[in-house]
């Protein structure tokens, strides 16, 4: 949620720095700005995506070799030019870009406006600059020690970086509960909200914690905490490559980060999973088998596509490991004093690794003795970094708003977590596992062969295009699908989508049932096969129309339904896993047919900082 990118070093720095803006557009594009100094402080900012701001600065001085970017994602104050980052302070000397929400701010902006302060935006981040520079005036002190001061009184979240015209070299960068990365060059140095601006420069990168703060020049990065005590940067090697965030002939990421599913799924079990041997390796869960083994219960916290994955793992845990699981928004599970006890297991699931609620959620259940595992997608995120072990979804970055490939990866690595503790456990019957071990190896071939079929969802996206309402009912682990192929219809395409499991569509959804209404049913063939042919009659009684995803081989519900797609036979534990893509394709198609920009649909930002 709001992307920043610094520069500073022998290069002209206006092109990293947009290029960088470019990257980190997935996190809001609401409005776009950068802040140079050639002489003095330049700032250009402008209402819209980022080639808005390179229209207006068309025939500007941009040279500079220090700069800060910004690309947002409103929370305080509508998406404008006067509420677009960088701000600067009354003085006109600094400017600041902000990531991230400051609680107080009402409070500090009364008492700068007593003195005399004036604001030209509706932001919390003009108040924290002005905050920022009048405790510099005040204490006589320099700005890393105003800054320290500034962040120690506020409440909140932030990941801000500040350049002065007075000291032209250097970016004061600092972070709490909002990512940051530094890249370090050959006397030259690199900021982002994630590696993706400084990929092509260095593979050299710190990430900074919580409560730290960065001075940063050409040759020189100094890390301390808000203590003033130093702390020596520790450098990771970036395991990742320009492909991995382009767009590779696709028309979109959303299209590519789709049709990846075979490689990913396949990344994603490669090296743990040895059929043919019976072998799970998945060193997280390993190290912590004896807190998986004893568990009295595990709770899953995340949100949005990734609480989908919590609920099907839900379903298979219970089923193989025979541990009770609660699946919970993370927004509403850190506020609601739940009842931890020493050794409950949580795991929380998130691509990004830095949702803000998750992450707030897994540190106060971390507080009250939990353990936590974390599966993520984004290495080194924070989410990874505070559990006490995890297993990441090695999906690659996933840049289209709409999640996708994170999903089937969390999927993929979420049955591989079960199959191991149920081993462990003695829950799972030894043909039964073997049986699924290979199922599970079968899945991105199969994958592979449905995505090979993808045209015949356009087609069904085009007759559907002009609905104003859906309905999508799944029953046992196809009902989180239900509620997946919901969600993503209404980011991508702004239809109206309700989830439901099949059955209970009677206590309610069947009275929007008319013979317009497209209602999706998620039914390849498991234990509910039956069932949910009932439910499809029963739509099809009140004239609704019926689009259902299906298993090769079904003989019943083509005979029914209005539309049919088929997904290779799987064991019911990994139907999700197929039956998903088809969701997704629609979702896509459907966006595509009404225009929308699927990478970017309004008001979405793809890595949630704030709560
Ligand atoms: C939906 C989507 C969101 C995310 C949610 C959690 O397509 O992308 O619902 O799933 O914001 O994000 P992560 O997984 O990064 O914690």
């Amino acid at each position: 949620m709001c992307g920043i990118v610094g520069y500073t070093g022998p290069r002209e720095a206006y092109p990293i720095v947009i290029k960088g803006l470019k990257r980190l557009e997935y996190r809001g594009y609401d409005s776009t700005g950068v802040a140079l100094l050639n002489g003095g402080l330049k700032v250009y900012k402008k209402k819209g995506r980022v080639a808005d701001l390179e229209e207006f600065v068309v025939g500007a001085d941009l040279h500079s070799h220090i700069g800060i970017g910004h690309t947002r994602w409103a929370t305080h104050g509508e998406p404008n030019d006067r509420n677009a980052h960088p701000h600067t302070s009354a003085s006109g000397k600094l400017a600041m870009i902000h990531n991230g929400i400051i609680e107080n701010y009402a409070q500090i902006k009364k008492d700068l406006s007593k003195k005399g302060y004036s604001f030209t935006s509706d932001t919390d981040t003009e108040v924290l600059l002005n905050f920022i520079e009048d405790i510099k005036k005040n204490n006589e002190c320099n700005l890393e020690e105003a800054v320290r001061i500034a962040l120690k009184r506020i409440t909140g979240a932030y990941c801000i970086l500040l350049i002065d015209q007075d000291d032209p070299q250097t970016i004061i960068a600092a972070r709490k509960g909002s990512p940051l990365v530094i890249g370090v060059g050959k006397g030259e140095h690199f900021l982002g909200s994630d590696a993706s601006p400084m990929l092509e420069y260095t593979k050299e990168v710190v990430y900074v914690n919580d409560y730290e703060l960065a001075i940063v020049r050409p040759d020189e990065l100094i890390l301390k905490n808000l203590g003033n005590e130093t702390i020596t940067p520790f450098i990771t090697k970036l395991d990742m490559e320009l492909a991995a965030i382009e767009k590779g002939g696709y028309d979109h990421f959303m299209l590519k980060e789709i049709f990846e599913q075979p490689s990913t799924i396949h990344d994603c079990l490669r090296g743990r999973l040895d059929a043919a041997h019976g072998i799970i390796r998945l060193s997280g869960v390993q190290n912590n088998i004896d807190a998986f083994k004893n568990a009295k219960r595990i709770m899953i916290v995340a949100c949005g596509t990734s609480w989908h994955a919590g609920l099907v793992a839900e379903y298979i845990i219970e089923e193989l490991c025979r541990i009770p699981v609660e699946v919970e928004y993370a927004s509403e599970f850190r506020y609601r004093n739940p009842v931890i006890n020493k050794g409950d297991i949580i795991i929380a699931i998130s691509q990004s690794g830095e949702t803000a609620d998750t992450l707030v959620a897994i540190e106060k259940a971390k507080e009250q003795g939990a353990i936590i595992f974390g599966i993520v997608n984004a290495v080194g995120s924070s989410i990874a970094r505070i559990s006490h072990g995890g297993a990441y979804t090695h999906a690659g970055p996933e840049i289209g708003v709409a999640s996708t490939k994170a999903f089937t990866g969390q999927l993929a690595v979420l049955t591989m977590m079960a199959l191991k503790i149920a081993k462990e456990n003695g829950t799972i019957p030894d043909e039964r596992y073997t049986k699924l071990l290979f199922e599970l190896e079968s899945i991105p071939e199969k994958v592979e062969a449905l995505l090979a079929n993808a045209t015949a969802i356009k087609v069904i996206a085009e007759k559907y295009k002009g609905a104003n309402d859906a309905l999508f009912l799944g029953r046992g682990y196809n009902f989180p699908i239900a509620l997946e192929g919901a969600l993503k219809l209404k980011e991508i395409s702004y239809i109206h989508a309700e989830g439901y499991p099949a059955a209970e569509m009677k206590h309610g959804p069947i009275a929007l049932v008319t013979e317009t209404l497209p209602v999706v049913f998620v039914a390849t063939k498991d234990s509910y096969h039956e069932k949910i042919v009932s439910n499809i009659q029963e739509i099809k009684a009140r004239k609704g129309k019926v689009i259902a995803i299906i298993t090769e081989g079904d003989e019943v519900i083509p005979g029914l339904a209005d539309d049919v797609f088929f997904v290779p036979p799987a064991d019911e534990i990994m139907a999700p896993m197929l039956s998903v893509i088809p969701l997704q394709l629609l979702s896509y198609y459907v966006g595509i047919a009404k225009g929308v920009d699927v990478d970017k649909p309004r008001n979405l930002a793809k890595s949630v900082t704030v709560e």
